[in-house]
């Protein structure tokens, strides 16, 4: 057996076990056992590949590059893994689809080096006998396409994630018009590039998908971008695959359609629970403009005071808890579980409402409520409570603001207008945990903390939840 051969086999192994890594990781109770098929797939495809390189005699400058990026690659991983906040975990993520995009464009600007450019006439000869030289033109294209608007796409991403750029929209005059002009330049550019590759088509190609990439995530608005960073993640997939045609490795086109599909659904998915429209998000927020810009006057807000909420709390019969990011910014997942457990002992009924995208991941709130070891079954999805507000006596809505907006409901102008929210404010008492008045994530006003029968508790979630738990009697 050659080692080319136990190569294919290691990497169809690999295959597999990135297939069970993605069944497993759907559910709770085996997303662990996911985890670990994933690390053992990739480890027996890096050592494969390793081989292949050693078997085919690169040469030993190739070999050192290959193992100072392995080390360097895997020292700031781990770092970043270990030191990354679980709310910083999407722009993370971003930043690794980023990546993948500069790879491929990378990648496929070596193919063209190497075989349009002259740099291997041995390869060059090969493909034209083999009469496969115009696809390889093609390849070279489409990896660069999908790997620009990929790169600056998730960089964008990036930057309003982290808050280092504004989250609400950039509306170009005639962006659709924007978009669809450079789609139609990469395909006529693609067409001459295969009748000519001429290397200055692919340096406007490459110039195109930068801008695309960039506009496109740049003119959607931050309420979408849960739906954006799951398309990236697509688009990423995609753009492996690519880069697996161009270097003929088949684990590579194996594992690029996996993430690529199934990013593709899970974006799909996510579209529907926020009621967006999928073509309209991935077209760079088509039919989306921006509402004039809101000075309207919403009246007074109250407050309140974690003594009188624990008042209020004691009395009530019923209870339903909306977290939301803050949430998660305060950490205070372990005193909601411990105010839970005290007014279910006194004989409250406490439930727990989550919208499809509270936090910045899916299932964000779900992972930090199990964490606090709150029981499952009171932990109930959107659709599952929504209509029992109405019956509730008391809601507290503890760092969560775009998914508790009723402006998403009652004004078709607001760029939410549309998305499903939980309706808390149909309960007897809604009291709002937050630490001022600004906005979420969105960047949109709540009209919900200007209603008679709301009151605000402001202060960092987790001091006044203990504060509450402190007053009750
Ligand atoms: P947001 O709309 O993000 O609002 C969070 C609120 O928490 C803010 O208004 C903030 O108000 C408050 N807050 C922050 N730190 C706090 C602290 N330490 N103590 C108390 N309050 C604090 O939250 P949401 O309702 O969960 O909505 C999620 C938003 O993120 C949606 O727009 C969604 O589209 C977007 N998003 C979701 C995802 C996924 S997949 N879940 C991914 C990316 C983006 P103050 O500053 O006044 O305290």
């Amino acid at each position: 057996m050659t080692i080319e051969s136990i190569a294919q086999a290691a990497y169809l192994v690999a295959a597999l076990l990135f297939i069970f890594a993605l069944a497993s990781l759907s559910k709770h109770e085996t997303a662990k056992a996911g985890n670990a098929y994933g690390m053992a797939g990739m480890a027996i495809a890096l050592a494969a590949t390793v081989a292949l390189a050693i078997d085919r005699q690169i040469e030993t400058v190739g070999l050192i590059l290959i193992g100072v990026a392995m080390v360097a690659g895997g020292a700031i991983g781990i770092w970043r893994a270990r030191v990354v906040e679980m709310t910083g975990m999407p722009e993370l993520i971003a930043l690794l689809h980023s990546f993948v995009g500069l790879a491929a464009v990378l990648v496929g600007w070596s193919g063209y080096l190497l075989v349009e450019g002259g740099g291997d006439p041995a390869e060059t000869a090969e493909l034209e006998a083999l009469g496969t030289l115009g696809i390889h033109h093609v390849e070279v294209f489409i990896g660069v396409v999908i790997g620009a608007v990929t790169f600056t796409g998730s960089i964008v991403a990036y930057g309003k994630l982290s808050g280092r750029l504004k989250s609400n929209p950039m509306t170009l005059p005639g962006k659709t018009i924007l978009n669809l002009g450079a789609l139609a330049t990469i395909v006529v550019l693609t067409v001459w590039f295969f009748w000519s590759p001429q290397v200055w088509l692919l340096v406007a190609v490459t110039l195109v998908a930068l801008a695309l990439g960039w506009h496109l995530v740049a003119s959607i608005g931050g309420g979408d971008m849960p739906v954006v960073v799951s398309m990236l993640n697509s688009y990423s997939g995609w753009a492996a695959a690519a880069s697996g045609f161009l270097l003929d490795n088949d684990l590579l086109i194996v594992t690029g359609a996996l993430v690529g599909a199934s990013g593709a659904y899970l974006s799909y998915i996510m579209c529907r629970a926020m009621n967006r429209s999928f073509l309209s998000v991935i077209s760079g927020g088509f039919g989306i403009e921006a509402g004039p810009a809101d000075d309207r006057d919403y009246g007074e807000h109250r407050e309140t005071s974690a003594e009188q909420v624990a008042e209020l709390l004691w009395e009530a019969d019923s209870v339903i808890i909306a977290p939301g990011y803050g949430m998660a910014v305060a950490q205070a997942q372990y005193g909601v579980a411990e105010l839970t457990r005290r007014l279910r002992e006194h004989g409250t009924s406490v439930r727990f409402a989550i919208h499809p995208v509270a936090g910045r991941l899916p299932g964000h709130m779900n992972v930090l409520l199990a964490e606090a070891k709150v029981p499952y079954d009171i932990v109930l999805e959107m659709d599952e409570i929504n209509g029992d507000f109405a019956g509730t006596e008391v809601v507290l809505v503890i760092g969560a603001n775009d998914t508790v907006n009723p402006a998403a409901e009652t004004d078709p102008g607001s760029p939410i207008a549309g998305m499903p929210v939980l309706r808390v404010w149909q309960s007897d008492d809604v009291i709002v945990f937050k630490r001022s008045m600004a906005s979420g994530y969105a960047g949109v006003q709540n009209p919900l903390f200007f209603n008679d029968n709301s009151a605000m508790l402001f202060g960092d979630a987790k001091d006044r939840v203990e504060d509450i738990i402190r007053a009750l009697p």
